[in-house]
Parts: C-alpha cells; sequence; structure tokens
C-alpha cells in the first residue's frame, strides 16, 4: 500500500506574493492615508485587470458575490432567470436577493456547463436574461447562448469566478454576454484575498455600477439608488497587483501538474478528465475528475473517503446541487427528474488537488493512490456480494 501523505494535501493553496514586495506596497499605501474609496492602489488594479482581461470596461467589487449580485441589479432585469443547478450556491443566491424566479436546466454532460439546446424549451413570458457559469474554467457554448439571447431578446449574464484569462479560440471570455463576473477569492488562480469584478459590454453601466457599489451616492448629500457597500479596498487591490504579477508563472507550473496528472491518470478504468482546456484558452483554476462507478469500482463518495486515509482531500464541487436548496423544491425546473445528468454528475465529481506548490511528485502520488484504489472487476464481483 502507497503511505500516507505526511501532511494534509488540500484542494488548494492560495497563491501569496512576494511578502517584501507587498510590504513595499503598503509603505505607499502608509503614506498616501487612504485605505479604501477608490484610491491609487484600486485604479491602478482596475487599469491592470482591464489590460489582462482584455475588456475596457470593468469595476472592482469587495468579492465575486456582491459583483454578481449588483451587476443582475445594474441590469434592472425582471421575473424569471435560467440558470444552471450546476454550481456554487453565491450564482443562483444573486438571483434570491434580487428577487428574480432561477429556472433550473440541465447541464452538458461532458463540460457540465448548461445545456444550451434545452435553454429554449425553458423560455416564457416572464424570462429576463440567462445566467450562465463557466464551470471549471470550461467555457459555455457562449455562440449558442448568444444566438438564443439575441432571438427572445434576453441578457446574458456569466458567472466567469473560475475562468480568469480562459479564452475562447484566442478571444477573451469576457468578450461574450453581457456581463461577465469574475472571483478573486483566496482559493482562486488570481486572489485579492476577498474580491471580485464585473467586466461588461455597455459603457452607460459603468456610471451605475459606481453608484451601486457605493450606498447610491452619487455625492455627499444625494441618494439616487438602492445600493451596497461593495467596495474593494486598498490592501485588497495592494495584494491583486502583487499577486498579478506571478500569476502566470503559477499558471505555468499548473499546466505541468496537468499534464502530469494526465499522464499518470491515463489508462485508469473509470476516470475521465473533466477540464479539457490548455495553454492560453485555460483558466487551470481546477483539475476536475469524474468517478464513475461501474468501471472504478467504487462510488465518489467512497473514493472520497478513502483519500482521507491517505491525507488527500478532495473537494466535491459542485455538492449538493442548488435546484435542491429548501427553497427551490417547489420550483418545477428544480424537479429531479427534469435535471438527470445533473442529478448523475453530482454524484461522480471531485476537485482533486491543484496548485502550483503542490508539485510533479504529490501529483504522481496521488495518481498512484487512485490507481490503487480502483476495483479490478474480479474483485468487483467479490465486493458487491
Ligand atoms: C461559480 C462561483 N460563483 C461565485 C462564487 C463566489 O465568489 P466570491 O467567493 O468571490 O464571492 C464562487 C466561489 O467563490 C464560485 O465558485
Amino acid at each position: 500500500m502507497i503511505s500516507p501523505f505526511k501532511s494534509p494535501i488540500y484542494v488548494t493553496r492560495p497563491v501569496f506574493p512576494d511578502l517584501a514586495a507587498y510590504t513595499a506596497q503598503l509603505n505607499e499605501i502608509w503614506e498616501s492615508s487612504q485605505l479604501t474609496n477608490n484610491g491609487m492602489q484600486h485604479k491602478r488594479l482596475e487599469g491592470e485587470l482591464a489590460e489582462y482581461l482584455g475588456t475596457s470596461h470593468l469595476k472592482l467589487f469587495s468579492n465575486g458575490t456582491l459583483a454578481l449580485l449588483l451587476g443582475l441589479k445594474a441590469l434592472e432585469l425582471k421575473g424569471e432567470v435560467i440558470t444552471t443547478p450546476f454550481t456554487f450556491p453565491a450564482t443562483v443566491q444573486c438571483l434570491d436577493w434580487n428577487q428574480l424566479t432561477p429556472v433550473f436546466c440541465d447541464i452538458d454532460p461532458v463540460t457540465l456547463n448548461i445545456d444550451a439546446d434545452k435553454i429554449e424549451s425553458l423560455i416564457t413570458e416572464q424570462t429576463s436574461a440567462i445566467l450562465a457559469v463557466h464551470v471549471f474554467g470550461n467555457p459555455c457554448d457562449v455562440e449558442k447562448i448568444q444566438k438564443i439571447a439575441d432571438k427572445h431578446n434576453l441578457r446574458v449574464i456569466y458567472d466567469g469566478a473560475h475562468a480568469f484569462g480562459t479564452k475562447i479560440n484566442g478571444k477573451p471570455i469576457n468578450q461574450y454576454g453581457d456581463m461577465t463576473m469574475y472571483s478573486f477569492h483566496a482559493t482562486k488562480l488570481f486572489n485579492t484575498v476577498e474580491g471580485g469584478a464585473l467586466a461588461f459590454k455597455e459603457a452607460h453601466l459603468g456610471q451605475t455600477l459606481e453608484l451601486l457599489k457605493n450606498f447610491g451616492l452619487q455625492d455627499a448629500e444625494h441618494v439616487v439608488l438602492p445600493g451596497l457597500n461593495a467596495k474593494m479596498n486598498e490592501l485588497q487591490a495592494a495584494m491583486g497587483r502583487e499577486v498579478l504579477k506571478i500569476v502566470e508563472t503559477e499558471r505555468a507550473k499548473r499546466h505541468e501538474l496537468k499534464k502530469t496528472y494526465e499522464a499518470e491518470l491515463h489508462g485508469i478504468p473509470g476516470i475521465r478528465i473533466v477540464t479539457s482546456m490548455e495553454g492560453p484558452n485555460s483558466s487551470y483554476q481546477y483539475f476536475v475528475i469524474e468517478v464513475d462507478q461501474d468501471r472504478y469500482g467504487r462510488t465518489r463518495d467512497d473514493l472520497f473517503n478513502q483519500l482521507a486515509a491517505y491525507q488527500v482531500f478532495p473537494r466535491k464541487y459542485f455538492y449538493p446541487l442548488c435546484s435542491d436548496f429548501p427553497w427551490y423544491r417547489r420550483l418545477e425546473s428544480a424537479q429531479p427528474e427534469n435535471l438527470p445528468l445533473a442529478g448523475k454528475s453530482v454524484h461522480q465529481v471531485l476537485s482533486m488537488p491543484f496548485y502550483g506548490e503542490l508539485g510533479m511528485e504529490a501529483v504522481k502520488k496521488i495518481c498512484g493512490i487512485l490507481r490503487e484504489l480502483q476495483v479490478e472487476k474480479k474483485e468487483l464481483l467479490n465486493y458487491r456480494k
């Protein structure tokens, strides 16, 4: 038996910039006497990120959830929004906070994104938008989604929390749809500790978003919109500016780890690699596998439990399905029989440890463990008796 790791291996580890470099930024903040409210660091990061992400319209927020929540608000959506049940709770919770009703659409069994072919049949008179998620950085079928939206006069919003730097045939992913949200949470490839951004198509939305993230304050004496506090502060922005300098190095490391995972997992029956994107097109945010019980000989949950004995702690992203949250159970679109593929994948996915510091040898060992834990057909017969 392969020996367990000496210390726990988690799904990710935050990217930390050089401490001296960050301290130099802190010195500047101290000298400026400004900690928040659109300070120097904030302005610089906004410009640097707009360039990196290939957009001319970008606003920063204190986290990705508030970015999405206020982005939906700025679009003044009403009624129903077609979305995916296979996502992080924040995606659909942002609909709740905007008094919008989610209409859950089943997913594509390969990319695990919303199945664009199933969207049209869910459109009603009340539908105002499609909120799709580039799950694990795999892009949605953006062309098909846009065609449907154009035909029915719907807005398209992308939750791109996993898609930092993702491109589609060389084109930045935020150039599709009306709006793309990014999350800069500590667990993401690019982080500002907590943080987020919106890239958007229509320039005029910039003003509305500025107001919404700052209590709707037009000036010291005029409140013109029901806003919130969703501003990114100077310490977060400075962190982001330093992490941005090393993000390409981190991507290069993850590229090598992904290749190692792929080579080492090759030929293990019942293990499918979900995250397929490569090179400049990929966000290298996650490395996700699917476990087919019939061929692997164990369920995903059994594998997950077994891995703990080796000190390997992957995550069951995204379990449970959002459509199973108690307050959606009454919705017709949330019924399990309407979401068979999402219902299947949610019991098969496993997000494996994936971060630059992990190193090649650890990846090889994890794959060795996955191979060791596979139950051979012969054994399987005994195992099931
Ligand atoms: C798909 C998705 N959407 C939204 C969020 C929320 O982003 P944040 O944590 O920055 O609020 C996350 C995770 O963090 C996510 O994975």
